[in-house]
């Protein structure tokens, strides 16, 4: 891996900040010289911010690494730092969440209003049963619900494992087994482009038969859509909240209480549950929040589009904007409904002024024209910021130009599940910004891109993406696997963190990243492993081989392509259906349906090389219609052939 990447190496024009935005800026500016000068130091003071119940004197051990403690010794309540602290300190009627919902209705809830719902929900928990280290699984949509959820689980010292309403039954069912879940939370339904999502069936289902863990079911009434309801396991969330009372006392938990489980896909069929525990995650999201995103408690309305079921909606819609005080937006429902102009609407409606969202979004409004954003008044937004996949030049110009009315930076932040925070990005008020490039270590991270032998790459260079000191938000390991974490990890490299990335330095010195070197595919900025769709595929009955890659894709980035062989054993039963389309549904009800591949080929044979291996890179050309290269390793090359001119016939 000595490739040249020849843009690192060229003259490329950055944008300074505007002296308004610098000198607004509440960002120290001496963080990056500070962390320099003493790590460990700076990130206590960062950790200083929040309030501890019983401060700390230790910062890190790292004597059981690769499982980090930061902290130790302190003792704190993330819900309390979430919420009472502000109400605390007389921002109780500041608004904590606008939220809309998809039909359009809303509510507005301060600081002061959700902490009572916390509180309620907090005395609920614990009245069926649920204490401190117990695991609560939250399937839901995005409602205000949904984060009082999550923190009435942090306020008990409970750990939250949110699943993205998106997945499927038996996505769900190998969650709540997989952590033993004692409590779901769900809703009956979800408002989806008009439609109502079941996602109580979806809970009963995946129940059924299964997730024998699980004592209680508590179901926040939203789309009003018939739900059966299983007595003695099954509750109405409104019927018990209105039966609790709304004091509650927040107990003091160790630095190192596990907060929450987060499962993503790797290179395996089966995904992880990344564990991440409370006063270092706390500590760096809340850092990196206010820090890249220059956040202005006071005056800001913030809008991180995410989904609360992935990482980012974790630290950038739940932990890190309520532990600053922040005013934010949350929304419902799709992005284009009932059209395209739904998130412009909204933008002007709340006044937003921070907008954190994905290439792919940016990507797709670039298709649709920028007539759209244009009908409406976006001149509140200050900042944009963008995640999830490498955002190319042209998106990072449009962003700006478009939505950022060529005014405001855009900070491009590199992280992961596994990293808990953001890692990489611009600071906006002091970087001058390079479009395409995530460009600096967030003061306090140490990273090396280096080669397979881990020495570090010169500039120009193709490389690979390592963080070499530890860091207050990594995962604390995947639950109940510590095995799997070193070596996922933490073995290619040993002593340094393998973050799966390729990345290159520039001759500046800023960091690009250049997207997986796994067989972890990025659909949307969704996570998907090739090996979990293959192992679906290959669960149909009709399918006898599936090799399954990452096609390029204009709009999501990278989109699922199957390729498989059908059984010849099935052939009458396969000759009266639609294979193809039973196969992306297949998937779809499998995993879910943001898994469904784009397109699925049925060949005769996949390429293999010599000891059996399929040639996934190969695949990759013929589904991106390059021309097919080197096959000199492959067991018969005219199988190639033959799958480049079926595709080309269109099969
Ligand atoms: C993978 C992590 C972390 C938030 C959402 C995704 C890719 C993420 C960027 C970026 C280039 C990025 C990486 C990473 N990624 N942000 N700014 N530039 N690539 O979290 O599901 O854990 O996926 O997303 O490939 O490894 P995730």
């Amino acid at each position: 891996m000595s490739d040249k990447i020849d843009y690192l190496l060229e003259d490329i024009e950055t944008i300074t900040p505007s002296p308004e935005f610098v000198a607004a800026s509440p960002v120290p500016t001496d963080l990056d010289e500070r962390a320099k000068a003493d790590r460990l130091g700076f990130w206590a003071e960062q950790a200083r911010d929040l309030h501890w119940h019983t401060p700390f004197t230790q910062v890190l051990d790292w004597s059981d690494a690769p499982i980090a403690k930061w902290f130790d010794d302190g003792e704190l309540n993330a819900s309390y730092n979430c919420l009472d602290r502000h109400v605390l300190a007389g921002n109780g009627d500041r608004v904590a969440i606008h939220w809309e919902g998809e039909p359009g209705d809303t509510r507005t809830i301060t600081y002061a209003e959700l902490l009572g719902e916390v509180k309620r929900a907090a005395n609920l928990y614990e009245s069926l049963g649920v204490t401190a280290g117990d695991v609560v699984a939250i399937y839901m949509p995005m409602l205000p619900e949904t984060i009082v959820a999550i923190l009435a689980a942090a306020r008990i010292g409970a750990v939250h494992s949110v699943i993205f309403g998106g997945f499927s039954a038996d996505s769900i069912r190998q969650r709540v087994e997989d952590a033993n879940a004692k409590l779901v939370v769900t809703t009956d339904g979800s408002f989806r482009r008009g439609k109502v999502l079941p996602l109580k069936d979806t809970v009963d289902a995946a129940l059924d038969g299964g997730g024998a863990s699980v004592e209680h079911v508590l179901v926040v009434q939203r789309a009003k859509n018939d739900v059966s309801i299983t007595e003695g396991r099954d509750l109405w969330w409104h019927d018990e909240i209105a039966q609790v009372s709304d004091e509650h006392v927040a107990k003091a938990f160790p630095a190192e209480q596990p907060l929450f489980i987060l499962y993503t896909s790797g290179t395996t069929g089966k995904p992880k549950g990344l564990l991440h525990t409370t006063g270092g995650y706390l500590t760096q999201a809340s850092f990196t929040h206010r820090t890249l995103f220059d956040l202005q408690p006071e005056t800001d309305v913030y809008w991180c589009t995410a989904d609360v079921g992935w990482v980012t909606g974790h630290s950038y819609l739940v932990y890190g904007p309520l532990a600053n005080g922040a005013t934010q937006l949350m929304y419902e429902g799709a992005h284009d409904f009932p059209d395209l102009g739904r998130w412009f609407e909204l933008i002007q409606k709340y006044g937003v002024t921070i907008l954190y969202t994905a290439p792919t979004a940016i990507r797709s409004y670039m298709k649709t024209g920028r007539k759209i954003p244009e009908a409406y008044d976006l001149t509140s937004i200050r900042l944009l910021g963008s995640v999830g996949e490498p955002i190319n030049p042209e998106a990072w110009e449009w962003y700006r130009e478009v939505i950022g009315g060529n005014r405001v930076p855009v900070v491009d932040t590199w992280w992961q599940t596994e990293t808990g925070a953001v890692m990489i990005s611009a600071i906006p008020s002091q970087t001058s910004l390079k479009p395409g490039a995530a460009q600096k270590p967030v003061p306090g991270i140490v990273v090396s891109v280096v080669d397979e032998q881990g020495n570090r790459v010169d500039p120009g260079e193709m490389g690979l993406l390592t963080i070499t000191e530890p860091w207050p938000a990594m995962a604390r390991g995947i639950y109940g696997d510590r095995e799997r974490y070193v070596e996922t990890y933490w073995s290619q490299f040993p002593g340094r963190y393998f973050a799966g990335d390729g990345a290159g330095v520039d001759k500046d010195g800023d960091l690009w990243l250049l997207g997986r070197v796994d067989d972890v595919m990025n659909v949307s900025g969704h996570r998907l492993s090739t090996m979990e769709i293959e192992s679906s595929l290959v669960d149909h009955p009709f399918v006898a081989e599936a090799a399954v890659v990452g096609a390029t894709d204009e709009t999501t980035g990278q989109a699922v392509v199957a390729f498989v062989v059908l059984k010849q054993s099935q052939a009458d039963k396969i000759a009266a259906t639609d294979p193809v389309s039973d196969l992306r549904s297949h998937v779809a009800k499998d995993i879910g349906s943001f898994a469904r591949p784009r397109e699925v080929h049925i060949v005769d044979e996949l390429p293999k090389t010599r000891s059996g291996k399929i040639m996934r890179r190969l695949l990759r050309d013929v589904a991106d219609g390059k021309a097919v290269g080197d096959t000199t390793t492959l067991t018969d090359s005219a199988v190639m052939s033959a799958i480049s001119s079926g595709m080309a016939q269109g099969s």
